[in-house]
């Protein structure tokens, strides 16, 4: 596993980031280079950038599949939507709307929309899927997509897609398993903010399991794994000059 750390001041995070999915995608060998892209607010600014000059002529969007690492089990037009957050950020920006699936959260329950979604990932992808280009965000408790500390989803081996509680409160949510993330050819982490800091210590220089933390999956993914940081992040690294 290639693996590295990259920090980067705050103003610069968005664009570094953005520079390296581009860097990521155009020099995919595949066919039709897959991304898992993550939710939550980090990526915004990094989504915003990816369809600006220069990074929107560098990337041959009709030629991707985009896909989502988790969804909260809300409508596509609710404001906790990741889906929407990617459209209008990136999607909407684009001269045509590229290959994007999304959960779909508007019928059945959310165990229904998993299992639904699981099926879409394997016609899209085959049985078993080894994305492009896997993003992840980091919550301040550790969890990454919606797989939360204690999650029984962390031991989940059958399953690519499952559905679960978010445990503080709010909508149900669809997540991918663990397999999907470590079966990646290359996994970017994206984490961000003084609040960060604690976290990103403990995933980095802790000893902490995967259970307790699961970021610490880093350490099983296949595929190469970079984090990127911006300063405040990366404020209580010891082993990486912020
Ligand atoms: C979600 C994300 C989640 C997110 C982290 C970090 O749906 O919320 O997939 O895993 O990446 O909670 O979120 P922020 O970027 O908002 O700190």
């Amino acid at each position: 596993m290639a693996f590295g750390v990259e920090v980067f001041e705050g103003k610069h995070f968005a664009g570094a980031v953005a520079e390296e999915i581009v860097a990521c995608l155009s020099e995919s060998t595949e066919k039709r280079p897959s991304i898992l892209l993550s939710g939550g607010s980090t990526p915004a600014d990094i989504y915003r950038q990816l369809v600006l000059p220069p990074h929107v002529s560098e990337v041959d969007w009709k030629s991707i599949d985009f896909f989502f690492g988790d969804e909260r089990w809300v409508p596509h037009t609710d404001a906790q939507s990741n889906s929407k957050m990617a459209l209008e950020t990136m999607f909407a920006k684009l001269p045509s709307m590229p290959s994007v699936y999304s959960v779909d959260t508007s019928r059945g329950k959310p165990s229904e929309g998993a299992s639904k979604y699981e099926a879409k990932i394997k016609e899209v992808m085959g049985d078993a899927p080894k994305f492009t280009l896997v993003l992840l965000g980091i919550g301040e408790d550790g969890h990454i997509a919606s797989l939360f500390p204690g999650s029984p989803l962390l031991n989940e081996t059958s399953k690519l897609v499952a559905s679960c509680p978010a445990p503080q409160g709010g909508p149900d949510r669809v997540t991918v398993t663990p397999q999907v993330i470590t079966d990646a050819s290359r996994v970017l982490f994206l984490v961000k903010g003084n609040s960060k800091a604690e976290i990103i210590k403990r995933v980095l220089e802790g000893d902490d399991s995967i259970e307790e933390i699961p970021a610490r999956i880093y350490k099983k993914v296949k595929g190469s794994v970079r984090f990127f940081l911006d300063s405040e992040a990366a404020s209580r690294l010891e082993n990486v000059k912020a």
